[in-house]
């Protein structure tokens, strides 16, 4: 028996007053996988409560790893794998899942992953990942919808991402901290969650330079030891509060927030007439009461995220005037446009470019969530839209926001979660 729960959302006030941000998911996620590099006990603090963590924790637990989670704190006991396997199952729930596949070829010379399949918006290919580790000597044939991997042990290699993959530059960085000789990843990732990864291996004892470029030189250990850690602020939270402070004309204080891993996004409210004050772990947006309409481009850190790409897409909808949005990153992740549409949005699409003819209003109706930020697009024009908007399948929600619901509740807003249906 499945709860389906949805939001109800009736349009009010304008959001006003302070919500602490919670740990990123993005960064948590590969932390988790790379417990799996050294035997022993991990503290892991400041862990949002979402879906994706439990689901990864259900990941390690397949392959023999025991953790707890109590208030926002996770212990990890790495010991020896019972298992080598990453079951479609859990794969296809959660693509983060793949992370495994570095450390298990690192650790233990075999890994059987499930190929993640796509999500709700189109293909999810992984070949960087296994470009990667073919480079650093595994052997990997691709069988019955599984990566099936062997190596006696890996070698330290040259690898060149022709696309910055965050992905692919975390699991090969797991699979080479453990290689024979050095690493050098070209092209890699700089995001906050990769550049966190790369600190705590190093705190585990690992050798990495270059963290936080796009060229990362690792040279390779013997073994690692556990280590504690403490999530960095989720970013894409973050973006999403602060896009909901503008939105609906309001005050929001975030707490615990890192405005560095923002910069694009900030530009970006203040040219549509937010007023943005950033301090020692708070950021502040104050509305100017005007949402103008910007033009926003996605690309890889430090540029302007995917994963806002749907926020930014519903505040447009309030502005006055038109904007094209574009995501390079993802040329298909427009699912939110056709639930949009559903609130009254003007909004044409070609490719991976979307026009919005903002008119300033939307009114409410019930809209379905597609996936993680798709739905947090929709919250973002429930606040808004006249009257009332029901949001179905806000399991897609669960996986990537703690308590929004609760958060935007506690800032003024008229949102609650229902029972939609029960699904056995
Ligand atoms: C991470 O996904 C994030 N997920 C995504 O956030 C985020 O949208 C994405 O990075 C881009 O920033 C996690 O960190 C768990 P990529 P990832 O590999 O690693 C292509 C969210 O909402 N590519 O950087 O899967 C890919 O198709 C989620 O929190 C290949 O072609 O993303 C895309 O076009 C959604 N081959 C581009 O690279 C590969 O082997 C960037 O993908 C891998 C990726």
């Amino acid at each position: 028996m499945i709860r389906m729960d949805k939001f109800v959302i009736h349009s009010g006030r304008p959001l006003k007053g302070h919500v602490v941000i919670s740990g990123s998911k993005n960064a948590v996620l590969p932390i988790m996988a790379a417990t799996l590099l050294a035997d022993g006990a991990y503290e892991i603090d400041n862990v949002p409560d979402l879906r994706d963590v439990k689901t990864m924790s259900k990941m390690l637990l397949s392959l023999g790893q025991h953790s707890e989670y109590s208030q926002n704190r996770l212990r990890i006991v790495s010991g020896k794998c019972t298992s080598f396997q990453a079951p479609y199952d859990l794969v296809k729930t959660m693509r983060a899942s793949v992370y495994v596949l570095g450390p298990l070829l690192a650790r233990y010379g075999q890994a059987c992953v499930s190929l993640p399949g796509g999500c709700a918006w189109g293909p999810r290919p992984v070949d960087l990942h296994i470009d990667g580790m073919r480079k650093l000597g595994a052997k990997i044939d691709i069988k019955e919808g599984y990566i099936h991997a062997h190596a006696k042990s890996l070698k330290g290699a040259q690898i060149a991402f022709d696309v910055s993959s965050v992905g692919a530059t975390g699991n090969v960085m797991m699979a080479a901290v453990l290689a024979d000789g050095q690493t050098v990843i070209e092209n890699a990732a700089r995001e906050p969650e990769i550049v966190a990864l790369a600190h705590f291996l190093v705190k585990m004892g690992a050798r990495i330079e270059g963290i936080g470029t796009d060229r990362i030189e690792i040279d390779g250990v013997d073994s690692l030891h556990p280590a504690d850690a403490s999530v960095i602020p989720d970013r894409i939270e973050a973006g999403t509060f602060l896009v909901a402070g503008h939105i609906t004309g309001g005050t929001v204080t975030l707490h615990h927030a890192d405005a560095g891993h923002l910069t694009a996004l900030i530009q970006k409210l203040r040219d549509s007439g937010a007023k943005i004050e950033t301090g020692n772990g708070t950021i502040s947006v104050q509305s100017s009461g005007r949402v103008f309409p910007v033009d926003i481009t996605t690309s890889v850190y430090p540029g302007f995220p995917t994963d806002m790409q749907a926020q930014w897409m519903a505040l447009m909808c309030m502005a006055r005037g038109s904007s094209v949005i574009t995501d390079e990153i993802y040329l298909d992740r427009f699912m939110h446009v056709a639930e949009l549409r559903r609130l009254g949005a003007h909004i044409s699409l070609d490719h991976n470019v979307a026009v919005i003819k903002g008119s300033g209003q939307l009114s409410g109706a019930p809209v379905m969530s597609t996936d993680l930020r798709a739905s947090a697009s929709l919250i973002l024009a429930g606040l808004v839209a006249k009257g009332r908007t029901d949001i179905s399948r806000v399991y897609h929600i669960d996986r990537g926001y703690e308590g929004i619901e609760r958060k935007l509740e506690a800032l003024g807003a008229n949102i609650h979660r229902e029972l939609e249906e029960l699904v056995t």
